[in-house]
Order: structure tokens, then C-alpha cells, then sequence
């Protein structure tokens, strides 16, 4: 196949990338959305802030922009995040205890009602496990209002949208470490006691600091292990020419040969799209010209 969408399509995948919907008017943009990709993930406009911005008052219009074109044009379409600690209106910002949740849990209905059957997976939650060797919990407002949050929102999600998979997704989970064994732990108890998780995401941002882990491949084999979906959710990968080719080459293939790891989505199209503040972390250059991790990629697929 001679595009990442279709290439993974034979291989029963999706190839995704997260998309602005502020850049959908650039033409070099949304022509190479639509040849390249088969599914996409709003990049800021479902996070609470901007579905939520005044408490019980919600604002659809740059996400429903996203999502109708994504339909129209026959991609899927990963829901980007319901519950998070991050990008937060400044009124949820100051609520804790039950106030809070009731409206963590009002916000989870609401969104994931107005987009009921249009999603493929959400990100239910997204980070809330600390970095480092404790495997804890991040310290947040969600956290404080009880352990039990991320299973109140996955029930909550399910019961507002019963199609959409639900994902955990996190970073610094990629490979076999203390964070990620604590995301598989939780797994482990919402599949015992029943609570509705379909699937987790690895969100996959390397550099230098950060690189690829070798136990990449495994590390996802032991989460599908545990009957959920797997899924690359917001890959980029710093540097340049043939080594962050193979590298992309690499994170390609670990997701293929993992059975249930069911799709990959790319944090952006060309390296001027990027979140990150600089370097050269994507697929296209910034004039829209596929670069060797392109080739490296489709090539894998
Ligand atoms: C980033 C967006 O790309 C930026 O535009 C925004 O300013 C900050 O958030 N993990 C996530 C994503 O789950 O939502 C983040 O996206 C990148 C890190």
C-alpha cells in the first residue's frame, strides 16, 4: 500500500495522527491528513478546558469540526481526554472533594454523550500515575477526591457511550518500568472486578532523555496479555536521518507484532505541527515532504 493509512489497513491497524483544527483551512495540512491517515485525535479541542470552559456550559464547535470532517472522510476518531489533570478549566481548578467529582463526573457524561457513537476509543483518563520508582498515583485535585476517580470515570464513559472503547493512556509507561507495572496492576483489578477498560495507551514521546525502550514490544505483549487493546497514541520520536528512521521502524514493528495492538496515531504531521518546543520530532518536514522516518515507517507497515 502506498500510504500509512492504507498500509495499516491491510494489517487490520489504523495509522492516525493528532489533529488542530485551526490548521484544517492549510491546504498542505489537510491534504496530507486525508491522503496519509485513517484516524485522528483532536489535539486540545476535547480536553475539559475547551468542552467545558464555564461550568455546565459546553462548547462543542471546534471538536465537532474534527470530528465531522474525520467522518466524513471515513477515519476513525480517538476521544482526547475526558478525565486529566492537565488543561483543566480555571473553575474546575479550584473545586475539590465532592464538588469536584460530581463534576468530573457530570463532564464525562456530557462529552461522552454529545459524541456517542462517533468514537472509536476515548482516553478515559489520561497520567494520572506519578514518574519515578514509587509507582504511585499523581498528587491532583482528581486524585484527592479518592483512589476509587479512574474507575467512577471508566463507569461513567460506559455507561454514556457503550460502543466507544475506554483507554487508560499514559506516558513514561512505554517500556517495563515501575510506572508502567503500576498501570498493569490496575488492569489487572478493574478486569477482576469488572470495571469497563478495553484499552491502554502508550503515549510514546522519546528523545534522547526518553529514548525507545528494547523492552517496547514486550511491555505492550504483556498489557494485551491481560485482554485489552493496546495502542501508540501520540508517537513522536526526536532527531533526525536514518537513526530516528529506525527507530520509527522499530516502534512500527512492535506495534504489528503485537496482535492487540490495534493502531498507531502520530502527535502531529509535520515537524512544525509539533507540541515540542523545537527539533524535527515527525513524519513530514515542514513543507509537507514526507522525510526517511515517512519511508521508514510506511515501509514497516
Ligand atoms: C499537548 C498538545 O500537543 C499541545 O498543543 C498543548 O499545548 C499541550 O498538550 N500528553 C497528552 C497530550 O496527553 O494531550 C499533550 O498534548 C501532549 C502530552
Amino acid at each position: 500500500a502506498s500510504t500509512l493509512g492504507s498500509a495499516a489497513a491491510a494489517q487490520g491497524r489504523y495509522f492516525g495522527t493528532a489533529v488542530a483544527a485551526y490548521k484544517l483551512s492549510d491546504s498542505v495540512y489537510s491534504g496530507i491528513l486525508n491522503r496519509e491517515f485513517n484516524s485522528v485525535t483532536p489535539e486540545n479541542e476535547m480536553k475539559w478546558d475547551a468542552t467545558e470552559p464555564t461550568q455546565g456550559t459546553f462548547s462543542y464547535t471546534s471538536a465537532d469540526t474534527i470530528v465531522n470532517r474525520a467522518i466524513t472522510n471515513g477515519q476513525k476518531i480517538r476521544g482526547h481526554a475526558l478525565a486529566w489533570h492537565s488543561q483543566q478549566p480555571s473553575w474546575a481548578q479550584s473545586l475539590s472533594g465532592t464538588t469536584l467529582r460530581n463534576a468530573m463526573v457530570n463532564h464525562v457524561t456530557q462529552v461522552a454523550t454529545h459524541y456517542k457513537g462517533k468514537i472509536d476509543s476515548w482516553d478515559v483518563v489520561n497520567e494520572a500515575f506519578a514518574d519515578g520508582s514509587t509507582g504511585a498515583r499523581r498528587d491532583s485535585n482528581l486524585q484527592r477526591t479518592g483512589d476509587d476517580w479512574i474507575e467512577v470515570a471508566f463507569r461513567t464513559a460506559r455507561a454514556a457511550d457503550p460502543a466507544a472503547k475506554l483507554c487508560y493512556n499514559d506516558y513514561n509507561t512505554d517500556g517495563v518500568n515501575a510506572k508502567s507495572t503500576a498501570v498493569y496492576n490496575m488492569v489487572v483489578d478493574f478486569k477482576a472486578r469488572g470495571v469497563p477498560i478495553d484499552c491502554v495507551g502508550f503515549q510514546s514521546h522519546f528523545n534522547s532523555a526518553s529514548p525507545l525502550p528494547s523492552d517496547y514490544q514486550s511491555n505492550l505483549q504483556r498489557f494485551a496479555n491481560l485482554g485489552v487493546d493496546v495502542q501508540i497514541t501520540e508517537l513522536d520520536i526526536e532527531g533526525s536521518g536514518t537513526a530516528q528512521a529506525n527507530s520509527y521502524s522499530t516502534a512500527v514493528k512492535a506495534c504489528l507484532a503485537v496482535t492487540r495492538c490495534n493502531g498507531i496515531t502520530v502527535w502531529g504531521i509535520r515537524d512544525s505541527d509539533s507540541w515540542r518546543a523545537s527539533g524535527t520530532p515527525l513524519l513530514f518536514d515542514a513543507n509537507g515532504n514526507p522525510k526517511q522516518a515517512y519511508t521508514a515507517a510506511l515501509t514497516a507497515l
